[in-house]
């Protein structure tokens, strides 16, 4: 039996080999991201913008040599290493086959596409050309869930009976009218219901019952979605459930229950951000993980550092999450939007 919790195996993010990043679309996870890697050996060389005005915006912001008014531009630079796609769920997939058409290792932000159907184009195209992806899921990459990923594998939980993820925020239209956006593939579940539904993969495997409701918005966007996730492959006797809406704040917790001990991952910001691990056992003892290395958004350079050892040592895909599993989680999600009512524009 554990008397302590495993170190986490990430290797520190600042110290990673460095590459030369450009950025596809300057928004709001871009900037938090420029902001993660500015201490790091990441560099973000090149930025591209639909408008020149907003790609030189941000390079002015962040101190970024080159600012590109298209993403093909950016794509086309031969000084950029590797591509970060930050932008709406709808464009993944488009700025996704751009990078790897032009042989460039790329980060794509979560939700992956705006489907499986999507998803998996891009993983054909990807492994085609050989070229490293990776979803910017970024607590995969961190020290956090890499505590949790090793009590996991030593079966020190006994078997899991129930997982159960949450994240609920309230998030109104004016402060991020894209996630009420059909247009952009908005919704509660493409945008927050993304990392309860990776963490049960994370924790279970794919499902091959899901059973979800929801509640939209009058354009067709969902709004609150609640899910359970069961009969999975190596699992037998495990439930899950998750829950997101954009309507209304909770904790945002998640929990992984076995026979012989519980994880519970709370007291921070968000289940999915830097924080404690705690390992609580049937008699209530419990045992604990302080949280380690940069807090909040800067914590994303561990994806950007994970990618960059993954370009150095010759891989195209990670061990962390894979692109077969990326697949299958928005397989899970097509099927709880299937369910729920929800379909985009244009699918
Ligand atoms: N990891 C995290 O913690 C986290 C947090 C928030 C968001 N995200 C993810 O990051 C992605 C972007 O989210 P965000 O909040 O940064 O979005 P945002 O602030 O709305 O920025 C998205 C950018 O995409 C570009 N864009 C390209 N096509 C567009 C279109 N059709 N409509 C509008 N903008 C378009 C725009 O830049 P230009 O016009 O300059 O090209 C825009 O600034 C999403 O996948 C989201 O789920 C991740």
């Amino acid at each position: 039996m554990m008397t302590v919790l495993p170190s986490s195996r990430i290797p520190d993010p600042y110290e990673a080999p460095p590459l030369r990043w450009g950025v596809i679309a300057p928004g709001g996870i871009a900037a938090n991201m420029a902001r993660a890697l500015q201490r790091s050996t990441q560099r973000i060389v090149a930025v591209g913008s639909r408008t020149r005005e907003h790609a030189e915006e941000f390079a002015a912001t962040f101190g970024v040599e080159r600012a590109y008014g298209s993403y093909e531009q950016l794509v086309s630079d031969p000084q950029v290493d590797a591509v970060y796609v930050a932008s709406p769920h709808s464009a993944h997939r488009d700025h996704a086959l751009l990078a790897i058409a032009a042989g460039k290792p790329v980060l794509v932000e979560k939700s992956f596409a705006r489907n499986a159907v999507e998803a998996r184009e891009v993983v054909e195209a990807a492994r085609a050309a050989k070229v490293a992806c990776v979803e910017a899921m970024w607590p995969r990459f961190a020290p956090r869930f890499d505590i949790v990923r090793q009590v996991l594998e030593s079966g020190e939980l006994g078997d899991i009976i129930a997982v159960d993820a949450t994240h609920n925020r309230y998030i109104p239209a004016e402060k991020a009218p894209r996630l009420y956006d059909p247009e952009r593939a908005g919704g509660a579940l493409l945008d927050l219901g993304i990392y309860p539904v990776s963490f049960v993969s994370f924790a279970l495997g794919t499902p091959r019952k899901v059973l979800a409701a929801g509640s939209l918005m009058p354009n067709g966007v969902d709004r609150t979605v609640a899910a359970v996730e069961t009969d999975f492959e190596s699992h037998p006797g495990a439930v899950a459930t998750v829950t997101t809406t954009l309507a209304a704040a909770s904790a945002v917790t998640a929990s992984i229950a076995g026979t012989e001990g519980r994880i519970e991952l709370d007291g921070s910001m968000f289940f999915y951000s830097p924080g404690r691990v705690r390992l609580v056992r049937p008699d209530g003892s419990s045992i604990e993980a302080p949280e380690v290395g940069p807090t909040n958004h800067d914590a994303l350079v561990y994806e950007a550092s994970h990618l960059a050892h993954l370009v150095a040592e010759g891989a195209t895909e990670s061990p962390y999450l894979q692109l077969d599993e990326t697949v299958s989680i928005m397989e899970t999600m097509d099927e709880i939007r299937r369910q729920v009512g929800v379909a985009f524009p244009g699918e």
